[in-house]
């Protein structure tokens, strides 16, 4: 049985303020399931002094080179040295902005499983290609090159479905669709390797609220949920956490 993890992404917003506020509320009622949060870089060091090991602390972001010249970067090593135990990669946002490609991003995860990092691989269709019914084909293409490149260390991703149409927008997919795509990705996972395909957690993300986590976290290979909008509000969050049991 995959234990269900709610994972917060809270992009480029917060304050320290906001990292006191969120985290507090976070550590005194801890959730049932497991919880990683993704503050941006600078409140990273904050964020861990207050969850004092309760809930995991990730990065939104690494560098895809272990250390250089590279202005501006941070490294997977100082993320590890920072007490940080997961990050992000691949995220919709990432690969449309700053066009980052499955190679790159394989790399990333390399980098981060160098250092013991957890990584959180995101991936999901755009609306065209949803409508071009292009939908399977873009995951299966999303995780054929980290898949192959890993092997083995597979086994220690979390993938995060992240349908780019749903992200930020309020319009969720349907539990229906959701499952759907879930499904599809846990048969790629199965087409390296049967275990794989049972370890692996799988993740919805886009617009999941308080509201709509339920039904959401009900589907058999829903694995929990990456938030990005509504785990800014901490009741909202801890809502949301309440749904995966
Ligand atoms: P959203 O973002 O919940 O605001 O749609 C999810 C994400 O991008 O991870």
């Amino acid at each position: 049985m995959r234990r269900k993890l709610v994972a917060a992404n809270w992009k480029m917003h917060g304050s320290r303020a906001l990292t006191e506020q969120l985290l507090s509320a976070l550590a005194a009622r801890p959730p049932s399931c497991e919880v990683a949060v993704f503050p941006p870089f600078p409140y990273l060091a904050q964020a861990l002094a207050l969850a004092e090991g309760r809930l995991d602390i990730g990065a939104q972001d690494l560098s895809a080179h272990a250390q250089g010249a590279y202005t501006g970067e941070v490294s997977a090593a100082m993320l590890a040295d920072l007490g940080v135990r997961r990050v992000l990669a691949g995220h919709s946002e990432r690969r449309q902005y700053h066009h980052e490609d499955d190679l790159l991003i394989t790399a990333k995860l390399e980098r981060a499983f160098e250092q013991g990092l957890m990584p959180i691989l995101c991936v999901g269709e755009t609306l065209q290609q949803r409508e071009h019914g292009t939908t399977e084909a873009t995951l299966a293409a999303q995780l054929a090159t980290p898949l192959r490149v890993l092997g083995e260390r597979s086994a220690l991703l979390t993938i995060a479905y992240e349908p780019v149409w749903a992200i930020g927008t309020g319009c969720t997919a349907t539990a229906a669709q959701v499952q759907a795509a879930h499904a599809f990705i846990r048969s790629q996972l199965a087409a390296r390797d049967a275990k794989l395909s049972k370890l692996i957690r799988v993740l919805y993300g886009g617009s999941v609220k308080a509201a709509n986590a339920p039904e959401l976290f009900a589907q058999p290979d829903v694995d929990g949920g990456l938030v990005g909008g509504a785990a800014l509000d901490a009741n909202e969050f801890l809502a949301i956490c309440a749904a995966a049991r």
